[in-house]
């Protein structure tokens, strides 16, 4: 099943952006507007709000963002994007990971849709496979961890164990302790060529086959966009469940790589997840540049990293069960923003991408928070917090909340030196009161968004991660590179591929190496 193929020319008529007049109003804009609103800035999309009252914010910014996706074509891409068009132009492919959640799919989709439910109804009706074992990295793993850890977090009757690191302590943590005989095994891998996914799959066959499990491959299930790489793999064709390659790795959790959220906590959730993105796909599509979630929130990183020059983006989600939403935002910003030349092969001439780091709030404030308070660098900080909890300890909740509101008002407002001052002499600071305020100042004007949740439900969740999608994407657009592929890190394999020979003597060292490179081949080999 193949996407529409519309070519979307004007993305190869890409300028970078310092050419642009656009981006001169749109620097000088933001160089003028005030370092956070006094007013209240708060959008709403799908039943999220965003709060981003603490943002660079002006009338004229506004006009001159508007100005920018513009220049770039805004709305052409966007329909090009959710239109199935051929968006990744590296790759001649669409990124039509909206399809996968749109409430009437196209056939295909709902085909496998349908039959990812179908497994779980049975499994479930026979009380079959009480451990998972996941399998899968990046794209194929982060999205079902983060799905599991927000609604599986209270356990059910299944145990899910991942397992995608190459490391072979890795590998045997997953498989310990677990029954063979009554253990699924899902294969997740867009390619079905990654090398950490397949040599993990072939770890676990062995260990079903050594346990004497009667038929290993009908406990093993594949989720891939090559079902033929699979089938020739050994595994039966109605355990291959496919998506397509215009279905990025990193965007694979709208597909049945979530079977393994489906099989632990239940197919409700994965409908939910779809149905909320969904949901945020309209909003995408419908919303006023004005009142658009993903495009203020894309403007506002673009001031922060490109005008501002902040080199990262913190994710402080105040839930415990959010927690993987952090490597989660982080391989969906950082695999598609991380590149530096545009889609015409020139140098993009601005600082692209920020570095994406993060963790539950409030360990973060008790880990690096003093840095993004008061270090000479600091951070611009999403702040992601659900008004409703879903456990009964009002207390807790309201401790959460406000912690999570009093960090974002210090990093927004900050200190000055007079309220130190003040505060020290109060306190009883004496003569040495005007020395120990210099350290109690904070600079304040700290870019920051709140990002404020009803409810940590399946709709919920699937609409914010839609939400930093598209952010992600017109952000890509603005900068002029295309965020869909990922050529960096196919290097790095290839690289890998090459060593692994060496270390393995299946070929001599070669000359090509750096010396420091040549030395650890040849000290490890031995
Ligand atoms: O890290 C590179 C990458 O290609 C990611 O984009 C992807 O999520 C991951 O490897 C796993 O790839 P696959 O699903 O093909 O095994």
């Amino acid at each position: 099943m193949n996407a529409p193929t519309q070519a979307l020319s004007f993305l190869h008529a890409m300028r970078p952006l310092p050419e642009l007049p656009e981006w001169q109003a749109f620097c000088q804009a933001a160089h003028t507007a005030d370092q956070y609103t006094f007013d209240l800035r708060c959008l709403k999309a799908a039943g999220i709000q965003v709060d981003l009252s603490g943002q660079r914010h002006s009338a004229q910014l506004s006009h001159a963002g508007q100005a920018l996706l513009h220049a770039r074509e805004f709305d052409n891409a966007r329909a090009g994007l959710l239109d199935g068009g051929l968006v990744n132009t590296t790759e001649q492919r669409a990124a039509w990971h909206s399809a996968l959640r749109t409430p009437a799919p196209i056939v295909g989709v709902a085909k496998e849709r349908e039959r990812m439910n179908e497994f779980v109804r049975v499994a479930d009706s026979e009380r079959r496979w009480r451990n998972i074992v996941h399998i899968g990295i990046g794209g194929s793993d982060w999205g079902v961890r983060l799905s599991l850890a927000a609604f599986g977090y209270r356990r059910s009757w299944r145990q899910v164990r991942f397992l995608a690191n190459i490391d072979g302590h890795a590998l045997e943590h997953a498989l310990s302790g677990l029954d063979p005989h009554d253990t699924l095994i899902v294969i997740a891998s867009k390619s079905f060529t990654t090398t950490e996914t397949l040599q993990n799959g072939q770890r676990a066959l062995e260990w079903l086959q050594a346990a004497g499990v009667p038929h290993p491959y009908e406990q093993i299930v594949a989720v891939t966009a090559r079902p033929d790489t699979a089938a020739a793999w050994g595994i039966p064709q109605r355990h291959i469940f496919r998506f397509w390659d215009w279905v990025g790795g990193r965007f694979s959790l709208w597909s049945a790589v979530s079977l393994t959220t489906a099989l632990a906590v239940s197919a409700d959730v994965v409908a939910g997840m779809l149905a909320g993105a969904a949901a945020m796909d309209q909003h995408f599509q419908e919303a006023p540049i004005a009142l658009n979630v993903p495009v203020q929130m894309a403007l506002a990183g673009i001031v922060n990293r490109s005008v501002l020059g902040y080199g990262s983006l913190n994710i402080s989600p105040y839930d415990f069960r959010l927690g993987n939403l952090v490597p989660y935002i982080q391989q969906l910003d950082m695999e598609s923003l991380g590149k530096s030349i545009t889609l015409d092969g020139e140098p993009v001439g601005v600082p692209t991408g920020p570095a994406v780091w993060g963790l539950a709030g409030t360990d973060a404030q008790h880990t690096f928070y003093q840095w993004l308070h008061q270090g000479s660098d600091g951070a611009p900080v999403d702040f992601i917090i659900c008004q409703q909890a879903d456990h009964d300890n009002k207390e807790h909740h309201r401790l959460l909340m406000a912690n999570c509101l009093a960090q974002r008002e210090a990093l927004m407002r900050g200190k000055t030196y007079e309220q130190a001052l003040e505060e020290c002499r109060q306190s009883g600071a004496g003569e040495e009161a005007e020395q120990l305020a210099r350290h109690r100042v904070h600079s304040g004007g700290r870019p920051n968004t709140l990002i404020v949740l009803p409810r940590l439900t399946p709709f919920a969740l699937g609409a914010l991660l839609a939400l930093y999608e598209h952010k992600i994407f017109v952000q890509g657009l603005i900068w002029g590179i295309n965020p869909f592929d990922q050529w960096g890190v196919e290097y790095g394999k290839v690289l890998a591929g090459g060593i692994m020979d060496e270390l393995a003597g299946a070929k001599p060292i070669q000359d090509s190496h750096d010396a420091s490179t040549t030395h650890w081949i040849r000290t490890f080999k031995n």
